[in-house]
């Protein structure tokens, strides 16, 4: 690098600022002992396409496991290589923070655990884990099955009148359902009426993947940020939703002090099993601001992810007869007609793989956000702290050289008495739940809850694209969207005909109407 040594020694001799020749020489890349990250210039029409994600795997497929994406005087680091990834989340996580995503998501959560770093995350991550123990856990599947029960009816009402239905919807209702009950006991009822506070939900959630996606802050602008109606709107909902969490952390306040139980490892209350019961039963001393921050980011991770997981596994399945009719055989063989209990989470397996592969292709978010806060070296290449990530998940796990036949659908690839797979046992290509000290709390929670729906309706339905749907295309906000929602046609499973294996001798000293079974 002798001319670019050459230039910086002769400007430092003339007094240019240090600062400006550190950005020179990474300009003209001084450190010729170090190769440089691979650059795709000018590629600002990745970042805007509707599924950015899938621009940023063709340049993967360019440019290789790291490179930078530049437009102006913005870039974005890309990282698809397992070993960088592991290094980021897991190896040297004390050196990186949320960056941009901690400054999108502040204005809905706060301090809560997903934005938060530091301090203050460390002391929130230890007082919330210990919450979702096994015990919590196996009592969520009971109300996995009732809240899916209720969809279940709602179908057999669409099938009876032969109305298709736009599942995608449904679903998000689904799991608004289950997470209200299970984080803070709280009834959103969004699968039967429309409410103010169901509303509130869904504003600030659509506001937060349209910030997530949006290339300028508008939201930033001062008079604006006050006039817009849309940014009224947002702050309205905010105020419903934080008055709303507000009564039920004051009415939880009051159980727990009428209740007389001793605190413990697997403490929960029967009658109120909820997250929020558990933080104040153990002492959780905390500003309700926090608090309240960390109930909302648990509203909203446990939400839309579960949503579009099951979204994109009837989509899948929808494409795969062979892979429903081994679902059914095996939901009738360990369920039959009972609700799923957590013995049974054991015994699904192949349902557990039909949704680790699920989670393979459609990974939710389908990338994850980093800052580095010190210098480090990732792979070959030294960089410098202040750089901001996207980790994508789903170039991991689409990586031609990872993976066999890479966008097939193939549950199969694990086999039914192998492991569950995760980020450890497949080395940081495949994290459907991230990795590291920031991995979701809510991973095991999660997984029975796409199961427990999962096995319910396929053993109930039919399910079909419906005639004259749009053609299922992605979008992103957090999560994984269908541009026109999933419409499908429902109709009810006719079970095969049981066929009686008694002899002839006792059929005839049967009672006339006993045991007949149910067409
Ligand atoms: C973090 C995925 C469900 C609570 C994460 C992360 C991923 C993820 C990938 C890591 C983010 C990062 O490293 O930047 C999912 C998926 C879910 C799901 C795919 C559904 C299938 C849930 C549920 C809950 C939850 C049900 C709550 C009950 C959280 C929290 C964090 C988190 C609190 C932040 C943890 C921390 O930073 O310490 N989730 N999640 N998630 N998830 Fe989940």
């Amino acid at each position: 690098s002798s001319f670019g040594s050459l230039l910086v020694n002769s400007l430092t001799k003339l007094g240019v600022p240090s600062e400006f020749l550190e950005s020179l020489s990474q300009l003209i890349n001084l450190d010729d002992k170090y190769p440089k990250i691979p650059e795709a210039k000018g590629a600002i029409s990745a970042i805007r396409s509707e599924a950015f994600f899938i621009p940023l795997y063709e340049l993967f497929l360019t440019y290789g496991g790291i490179f930078r994406l530049t437009f102006g005087p913005k870039s974005f680091l890309i990282v698809s290589d397992p070993i960088i990834a592991k290094r980021i989340l897991k190896d040297n996580a004390k050196a990186y923070s949320k960056g941009i995503l901690a400054e999108i998501l502040e204005f809905v959560m706060g301090t809560g655990l997903i934005p938060a770093d530091g301090e203050v995350w460390r002391v929130r991550r230890r007082v919330i884990v210990p919450a979702l123990h096994l015990k919590y856990v196996a009592a969520m599947i009971g109300l996995f099955g009732e809240a899916t029960d209720r969809l279940c009816k709602k179908l057999d009402a669409a099938a009876y009148n032969g109305e298709d239905v736009e599942m995608e919807s449904l679903f998000s209702r689904l799991t608004l359902d289950i997470i209200g009950k299970a984080v803070f006991n709280y009834d959103f009822d969004s699968l039967t009426t429309e409410n103010g506070i169901v509303e509130a939900v869904y504003t600030v959630l659509r506001e937060a993947e349209d910030r997530s996606v949006s290339p300028i802050p508008t939201w930033e602008i001062p008079i604006w940020k006050d006039i817009s109606p849309r940014q009224k709107k947002v702050n309205e909902s905010l105020k419903l939703i934080n008055t709303t969490l507000d009564d039920l952390i004051a009415i939880c306040k009051r159980m727990v002090d009428e209740e007389d139980v001793q605190f413990n490892e697997e403490y929960m209350n029967e009658s109120d099993p909820s997250i929020l019961h558990f933080l104040l039963a153990s002492g959780d001393n905390v500003s309700s601001k926090q608090l309240r921050d960390d109930l909302m980011t648990m509203l909203i991770a446990g939400h839309e992810t579960t949503a579009a997981v099951l979204t994109w596994t009837f989509y899948l399945l929808s494409k795969d007869p062979s892979v429903v009719s081994k679902l059914q055989n095996e939901v009738d063989a360990v369920l039959g007609d009972r609700f799923p209990t957590i013995e049974d989470m054991k015994k699904l397996k192949y349902t557990t793989r039909v949704i680790n592969e699920s989670l393979r292709l459609y990974p939710q978010p389908p990338v994850l956000i980093r800052r580095s806060l010190e210098d480090d070296v990732l792979g070959k290449y030294p960089i410098k702290r202040g750089e901001d990530f996207f980790i994508s998940v789903w170039n991991l796990h689409r990586s031609p050289t990872h993976w066999e036949d890479a966008d097939k659908f193939n549950p199969e690839r694990w086999p039914l008495d192998g492991p569950n797979p995760n980020e450890t046992n497949q080395n940081f290509s495949y994290l459907p739940f991230g990795g590291g000290p920031r991995k979701c709390v809510g991973d095991m929670f999660a997984s029975f809850e796409a199961i427990v729906a999962v096995a319910m309706l396929i053993r109930r339905f039919n399910f079909q694209m419906a005639l004259g749907a749009p053609p299922v295309k992605m979008t992103t906000g957090a999560t994984i969207h269908t541009t026109e929602g999933l419409n499908m046609t429902v109709t009810r499973r006719i079970h095969p005909p049981i066929v009686p294996t008694l002899d002839t001798q006792k059929l005839q000293n049967m009672e006339p109407s006993a045991n007949v079974p149910e067409a």
